[in-house]
């Protein structure tokens, strides 16, 4: 998919992002505890949220480290930049990630959360990035996996297999860029009602499900439709994969 169809999506979306997340009571900050663990993030740390979207992630950070320095939050889409708090303590780079990562500058700790499939030159980004973080430094990639196993309708399960990234083809990318690696997961069962949810897919709340026309959206919520005909909440497992490289 063209980076224009993906900032369109994310326009289309921006409004409403940062409700759809918080549908499950302690996810995110849940999220954001193996986040900093891993980073081994620390009060004095530069800090970036690459592909940060509206911030969500850089406020629960903030709300558990209190960094000290602004987090440099970038975005390729000026709409979810435009949904970041006005009170939130960041620097705003409306930017690509790949370009982003050109850039002559230092950081000590990235964060890639759900925006590395959005790259297309992965082994280029994270070259770069190794290249720029201090000694010490940590890059962590936090994404959901090709096989997602969420009550969507079939072709778009199938769909998202090839939309995802593969972790470990991730952690071989992080290992020739020069990084130590690591891996973990994050399991969180997930009860939402069923009306909300598929809300959220016929308002596309993935990026995955905007490569489905109109009808072929309307088909698959008729798919759901009679595979949940019995249910008033859809119970599921959403499975986070952490893939982090150490810089020595
Ligand atoms: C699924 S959202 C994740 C946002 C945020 N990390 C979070 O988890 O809430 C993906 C984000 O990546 C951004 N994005 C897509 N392609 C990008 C690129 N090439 N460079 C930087 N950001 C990009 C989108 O605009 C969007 O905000």
């Amino acid at each position: 998919m063209s980076q224009e169809v993906i900032d369109e999506h994310y326009e289309r979306i921006a409004e409403r992002y940062s409700e759809y997340l918080s549908y499950s009571g302690d996810f995110v900050p849940a999220l954001v505890t193996k986040m900093i663990d891993m980073l081994r993030l620390s009060e004095e740390d530069v800090f970036v949220d690459l592909g940060g979207g509206t911030g969500i992630y850089t406020a629960a950070i903030l709300d558990q480290v209190k960094l000290r320095q602004p987090v440099v939050l970038v975005d390729f889409s000026s709409d979810m930049l435009d949904h970041v708090p006005d009170d939130l303590p960041v620097e705003k780079v409306h930017m690509d990630a790949l370009t982003f990562s050109e850039q002559p500058r230092r950081y000590d700790k990235v964060l890639i959360k759900e925006t590395v499939h959005h790259v297309d030159d992965r082994q280029a980004l994270f070259q770069n990035l190794y290249e720029r973080l201090e000694p010490g430094g940590a890059l962590l990639l936090v994404h959901v996996p090709p096989d997602i196993d969420y009550p969507l309708f079939e072709a778009a399960k199938k769909r998202a297999l090839g939309w995802h990234a593969n972790p470990d083809e991730l952690e071989r990318l992080l290992g020739e860029a020069g990084f130590r690696t690591a891996r973990d997961a994050v399991d969180w069962p997930h009860a939402v009602p069923k009306q909300r949810y598929f809300e959220m897919v016929a308002s596309q709340y993935m990026s995955v499900l905007s490569s489905f026309s109109p009808e072929e959206l309307a088909e698959g919520l008729r798919e759901m439709e009679e595979a949940h005909a019995e249910a008033e909440v859809l119970e599921f497992t959403d499975h986070f994969d952490y893939v982090v490289g150490y810089k020595p």
